[in-house]
């Protein structure tokens, strides 16, 4: 089985479905029936030909959707049997789901959380204010350009999304939020075109509305990473957002779209991407006196008894993220908060839980390991010896 052959399946497969999807919508059944099964049959050979193909959990879940639409046809069909009329309607709204819809995709956001609400990460800001922040408040101070392209990488849980919120939040920008990972799932056979819809909206949106916007796209390393198979509809994915990122620094200076990747495999992505993005910014642990920021911010709601020392506390958590820090608050209130239902005194308007102590805290963390090992962090920095570039 050649690779060209793959291709030409999921090809094939993609033009069956969104044949089906047309006639569906327009409620021609029975054909539509057909194309889904001929989708459905495409699907499969390509499931058994490669069988160990990361793209098949997702070619798997199409088809079993488009055999459940198979059903519903048919059920629809047979109840309303005479009245041909209601069907296209009832069944026309579900064809919706099918359909990769491109504005549940891509969410459109104004974001509320403020760069300074990130705790720690000075590198990163710093690197963000100068790649993005500073060059839109005074585009004339940067006669040379600036980077279209940043990548946010590190651990899990520690601040990537939410500082690329605060960046947009920051210049007044519209976010537009993309997982890369369902571009390929949920547009299968339409990712190319969508990735050339996203792009194209960002554009309008920053002429008409006269703002900046930021695209941001999480999991990147789902569409660039390096891997053994593939099947064409990545190529030509990748091609086109590449296609686009460079369209993005041509014609840069006029129209302010910035785009923004987030990964927690930095080490998966092929050369072709990470050279378009210029700059590599590490989003790493929050050290010492970040986690004590955040310990004072998340406690901040709570009542706590006067032996909690937020410093020790800070030392205790080394090696924890910052969502690691957040679950262990919330464990602890959690606890006094069940305490007091489990003796009945919740049920007592204005009743409060105990205040919280040190010890209440140590037994949460002990029996909470950080959601990043050591040789985690460790591939981290050894990537970013390599990589790093801010
Ligand atoms: N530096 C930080 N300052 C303040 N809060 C933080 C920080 N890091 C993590 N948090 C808390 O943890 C939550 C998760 O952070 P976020 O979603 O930004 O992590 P992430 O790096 O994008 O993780 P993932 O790789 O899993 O997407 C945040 O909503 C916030 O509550
Ligand atoms: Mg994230």
């Amino acid at each position: 089985m050649s690779y060209q052959a793959a291709q030409e399946l999921e090809s094939l497969a993609a033009k069956y479905a969104s044949e089906a999807i047309k006639l569906d919508s327009q409620g021609s059944y029975p054909q539509a029936i057909l194309m889904y099964q001929k989708a459905i049959e495409m699907l499969m050979k390509l499931i058994n030909l490669y069988p160990n193909y990361q793209l098949n959990q997702i070619y798997m879940e199409r088809a079993q959707a488009y055999k459940r639409r198979i059903a519903e046809i048919q059920r629809i069909r047979g109840l309303n049997d005479g009245e041909a009329e209601e069907a296209p309607t009832t069944s026309g709204g579900r064809v919706e789901t099918l359909r990769a819809n491109f504005d549940d995709l891509v969410m459109k956001e104004k974001p509320d959380v403020k760069f300074d609400q990130v705790i720690g990460l000075d590198e990163a800001k710093r690197a963000l204010q100068d790649a993005i922040i500073y060059p839109n408040k005074r585009p004339d101070l940067f006669p040379l350009g600036w980077p279209r392209g940043i990548l946010l990488y590190g651990p899990p849980g520690c601040g990537k999304t939410m500082l690329a919120a605060a960046t947009a939040a920051e210049i007044d920008a519209v976010f537009l939020s993309v997982d890369a990972a369902s571009i390929m799932s949920k547009w299968l056979g339409e990712a190319e075109k969508n990735v050339a819809r996203l792009f194209q909206q960002a554009r309008d949106i920053s002429q008409q509305e006269g703002k900046p916007v930021i695209i941001f796209i999480d999991e990147v390393d789902s569409l660039f990473g390096t891997r053994s198979q593939e099947v064409g509809g990545e190529i030509r994915v990748r091609n086109q957002f590449l296609k686009e990122t460079d369209g993005i620094s041509e014609k840069g200076k006029k129209t302010p779209v910035y785009i923004l990747a987030a990964t927690n495999k930095p080490w998966s992505l092929d050369p072709p991407f990470l050279r378009r993005f210029e700059k590599r910014i590490y989003v790493g642990l929050p050290v010492m006196a970040a986690r004590k920021k955040m310990f004072e911010l998340y406690t901040e709601p709570l009542s706590l008894a006067s032996d909690v020392k937020l410093e020790e506390l800070a030392k205790l958590t080394e090696g924890y993220t910052g969502s690691d820090i957040k679950d262990i608050v919330q464990a602890v209130q959690l606890n006094v908060v069940r305490e007091l239902f489990e003796s009945g005194e919740a049920l007592k308007p204005n009743s409060k839980p105990r205040p919280i102590n040190m010890n209440d805290f140590k037994t949460v963390i002990k029996q909470r390991k950080p959601s990043v090992s050591p040789e985690m962090v460790m591939a981290y920095l050894k990537w970013s010896e390599s990589f790093k570039a801010l």
